[in-house]
């Protein structure tokens, strides 16, 4: 089987925004406790904060870090998480169905995101509360001294404003499960006097509104629209989210969803664009895929605590799957389809990104390892900062629910210019044959394979964890090799592999 594509320098697509491989933490299960924070752990800090967690966020490369919800954050009261620790009370976190001591609140999450060497994107909660508090909380967050919230933050312990830049208004807005569930009017109308709210406090602040919790809500995609033409003006981003599933057990098909996924941005785009003609605005509205990755391993075991079975544990293990390496694929087709659309996914975050359905996992007092989706997502965000390239893709295909000839190949390409390099991320979706593909490179300089990195030949259910952590890494790849202006390399049935050629 054959693949051809062709890559010409000056076909771009756009400069990516290095908030595409953004992430986020939530005050859910064990993604805070005993996940980023563990004060007796043998790496902590001296606030507490994994020695050993951080190193992995910044192997990562980590630019922004969406906190503290997630539908947590729709009852959640910011001000529980500041001042004196043996003052801050325990709350029940009717979300998730557990207790919430507070122990980190904003203070917390601002050091461990420098010491991660990421920006912090905070979420208001526009489910239980509303307008008053949102101010309150940004001017506490940013507010100069000599205020009162600026004297309140300098009296915990930080003068200096913290100058958070993006502010998410609210989650999920559209979905009964929240706390606070609004129609779509409701929300317009809240999001829109919030956003002039904050703007008259800053106008320099990215806002992001809620736009639908996944492309199967009934109210999808009127929910964008009725909400941008309440709020197109004083909003930067919507935020879109979507989690993957294989629970037919059928892999084409689980594969074939990031189809799914490029129609979902395709369709919230168009309709950005009808609001922007109806109001006959300049402004381009950009997309926030702040929720993003594999979700449903765990499902089955959870629901004991969910529905309350257990009482109001304080950060149990919930929402803890094990990737394997399907998921890993996966992972990069998504990754793949964010880079293709990132002329308008301005910002993207794996959901989430410590013990809740995420790459890193940790043991309490043991060890932080590193799950098969780790790796795709590594080298999406550590070789794909540049300007994605409009690549013309020839590959056989197959039919699927979501799609028809939904192609073996699925490939993206990033030209850094400055780093004098061009990567791609070729996944493979074929389950029993080895693809030649054959990249025609046109407008570039000389080019040689700078690195090759392949993830291939394991059985689709292999998986990493605490005593066998390696299981699933990334190989070396051999055989990739440029000549004439072509680059070619083998594809094995079922493989990740991220090549980066080296420019003249
Ligand atoms: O990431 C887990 C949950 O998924 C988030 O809390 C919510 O926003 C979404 O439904």
């Amino acid at each position: 089987m054959k693949a051809t594509v062709t890559a010409h320098r000056d076909y771009r697509i756009a400069t990516i925004d290095d908030r595409l491989y953004g992430a986020f933490l939530e005050h859910l299960g064990r993604a805070i406790y005993s996940g980023v924070y563990e004060p007796g752990h043998p790496t902590a800090d001296a606030n507490g904060m994994r020695r050993d967690v951080i190193d992995l966020v910044r192997e990562l490369k980590v630019p922004i870090v969406r906190y503290p919800g997630g539908n947590f954050v729709s009852a959640y009261n910011w001000e529980d998480g500041i001042g004196p620790r043996d003052k801050r009370p325990t709350r029940l976190d009717l979300a998730w169905h557990t207790s919430e001591s507070n122990a980190v609140g904003v203070h917390e999450f601002a050091d461990w995101s420098a010491a991660a060497g990421t920006e912090m994107m905070l979420a208001i909660n526009l489910g239980s509360r509303g307008l008053d508090e949102a101010r309150n909380f940004v001017e506490y967050v940013n507010g100069p001294t000599g205020s009162y919230w600026g004297d309140l933050r300098k009296a915990n312990g930080r003068a200096e404003p913290f100058g958070v830049k993006h502010w998410c208004l609210g989650n999920e807005m559209d979905g009964p499960w929240q706390v606070g569930h609004k129609t779509a009017h409701e929300y317009g109308r809240l999001a829109n006097e919030t956003a002039k709210t904050l703007r008259a406090f800053d106008s320099s602040l990215e806002l992001i509104v809620c736009g639908s919790s996944n492309s199967d809500m009934a109210t999808y995609p009127e929910w964008e629209r009725i909400v941008l033409e309440h709020c197109y003006d004083s909003v930067d981003h919507v935020s879109l989210h979507m989690y993957f599933a294989n629970r037919a057990k059928n892999t084409a098909e689980y594969l074939a969803l990031g189809e799914k996924l490029d129609a979902y941005i395709g369709t919230i785009a168009s309709t950005i664009d009808f609001v922007r003609a109806a109001k006959r605005s300049r402004k381009k509205v950009t997309i926030s895929f702040d929720e993003w990755n594999v979700w449903y391993h765990s499902n089955a075991q959870d629901r004991e605590i969910l529905a309350g079975a257990k009482g109001w544990p304080h950060a149990p293990r919930l929402l803890e799957d094990i990737y394997n390496f399907e998921d890993a694929l996966q992972v990069g087709c998504i990754l793949n389809t964010f880079i293709r659309r990132s002329d308008v996914v301005r910002i993207a975050c794996i959901a989430q990104l410590v013990n809740v359905i995420a790459p890193i996992m940790t043991e309490p007092g043991g060890a932080a390892w590193r799950q098969t989706t780790f790796y795709p997502y590594y080298f999406a965000s550590v070789f794909g900062r540049g300007d994605a390239l409009q690549l013309s893709v020839k590959s056989p295909g197959y039919d699927a629910e979501v799609a028809d000839n939904v192609p073996y190949v699925d490939i993206s390409g990033v030209h850094d210019a400055e780093g004098k390099a061009l990567t791609f991320f070729v996944v493979n979706r074929n389950p029993s044959e080895t693809i030649d593909l054959d990249v025609s490179l046109q407008g570039f300089s000389a080019a040689s394979v700078g690195d090759h990195q392949v993830l291939a030949g394991a059985p689709l259910e292999a998986t990493n964890t605490l005593v066998a952590p390696t299981t699933i890494t990334p190989k070396k790849g051999s055989g990739a090799a440029v000549a004439d202006g072509s680059l070619t390399a083998k594809l094995p049935p079922h493989s990740y592999q991220m090549i980066r050629l080296n420019l003249a």
